[in-house]
């Protein structure tokens, strides 16, 4: 990366007059931040407490927790206790009265959701220096209605950074594996605002106008925290295509192209975060944080080159691209003979 900076530096400096929807110093150009990427459902009222009768479960998983219980972010559900390793204390117990386990959230096998993101496979010292931003506000969100709220409050309820590193530690282990779909449509299904993120809302189309909506394939099964809920992504026609042009030319020239510096399969490279395969809508809302500099962590920086180049569209668009490839390397062809 050190050799990729300097390169960048005259391109951090276009365009700074003329801005006028971003106070922030160095936003090069306007940008209005579209309210439909950060859906934000406020509860309406005092939420009744969950059922703790009811045995519920998700398919393929042979426990059964109640609604208490899957509530619960300091001893949390774990549906497939085999299909990743024990979990560190962070991970499944947190620390009261703020610090929620990680795995509440990102789930116990990192996979995440579309509202938090994938943790899997996140290198360890990319997570920790995030977790420090949340806690003094570098990182924040574009929309301040939402979603880093839950973040901060965590982490400054985990104030042992030692407790971070298992954490972190953990989840770089871990393999992403592939849950969400990309849909090139001119029609959307219609959709409804259900907490953080959008939920099917019955029968019927609208256009997608240039919006990037991630759906859970079923709302109850995500609510469940099922780490296998599958999610749709739909985009407008083309955007796939129009993100790999993107993402391969680079939006300001070929030091700005997306493998210059998360590697030639966007599986990151050292402390950079892989960017293939992971929720699109997350991935989106990240590239608006970059633009209008709502992250300012200490890393931060290279990408406010890449995304100042950046209008909305291209950012759906790459984002739908970078969520349509591979999430973790793909074995080299086996070269054994079959017996
Ligand atoms: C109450 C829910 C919740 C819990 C518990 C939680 N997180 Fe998060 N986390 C979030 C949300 C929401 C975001 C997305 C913030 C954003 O979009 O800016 C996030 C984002 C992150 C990110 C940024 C990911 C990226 O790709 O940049 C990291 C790293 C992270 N969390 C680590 C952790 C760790 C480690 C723990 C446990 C010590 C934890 N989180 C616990 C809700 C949670
Ligand atoms: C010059 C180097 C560089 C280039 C080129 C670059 N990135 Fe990044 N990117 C980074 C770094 C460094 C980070 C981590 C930022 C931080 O620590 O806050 C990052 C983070 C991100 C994130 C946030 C990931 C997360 O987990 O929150 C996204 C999304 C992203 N890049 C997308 C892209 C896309 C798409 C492209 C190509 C159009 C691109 N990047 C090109 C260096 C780069």
């Amino acid at each position: 990366m050190r050799g990729v900076r300097p390169a960048l530096a005259p391109l951090l400096a276009v365009g700074v007059a003329g801005t006028t929807l971003i106070a922030q110093p160095g936003a090069p150009l306007p940008f209005t931040v579209p309210a439909w990427a950060f859906p934000t459902q406020r509860a309406s009222g005092p939420t009744p407490p969950p059922d703790s009768v009811a045995l519920l479960r998700v398919p393929n998983s042979s426990r059964f927790y109640t609604r208490t219980q899957i509530a619960n972010g300091f001893d949390i559900p774990d549906w497939f206790p085999g299909q990743h390793p024990p979990m560190p204390a962070s991970v499944q117990y947190g620390v009261r009265p703020d610090g929620r386990a990680c795995g509440f959230c990102h789930l116990p096998d990192g996979q995440g959701r579309p509202e938090n993101g994938t943790l899997a496979g996140l290198p360890v010292d990319y997570t920790v220096r995030q977790m420090r931003a949340f806690r003094t506000g570098e990182r924040t969100s574009a929309n301040p209605a939402t979603p880093t709220g839950p973040m901060h409050t965590v982490a400054k309820g985990f104030t042992n950074e030692n407790e971070v590193r298992a954490a972190a530690r953990y989840f770089a282990r871990l393999r992403l594996t592939r849950r969400n779909v990309i849909r090139e449509v001119r029609d959307v299904p219609k959709t409804r605002i259900a907490g953080l993120l959008y939920a099917y809302d019955g029968e019927g189309t609208e256009p997608i106008a240039g919006r990037l909506i991630e759906v859970p394939e079923s709302l109850e099964r995500h609510e469940l925290r099922d780490p296998w809920v599958r999610y749709v992504t739909y985009v407008p026609t083309g955007s796939v295509s129009r993100g790999r042009v993107l993402a391969t030319r680079g939006p300001a020239g070929a030091a700005t192209a997306c493998a210059t510096c998360h590697g030639p399969q966007l599986l990151g490279v050292g402390e950079i975060p892989p960017i293939a395969g992971r929720s699109p809508s997350m991935m989106l809302r990240q590239l608006i944080n970059f633009r209008t500099r709502a992250r300012q962590d200490s890393t931060a920086a290279p990408m406010y080159a890449v995304t100042d180049a950046l209008s909305l569209d291209d950012m759906v668009a790459l984002s739908a691209y970078v969520g349509s490839l591979p999430p973790s390397a793909r074995r080299a062809p086996s070269t054994a003979t079959r017996k």
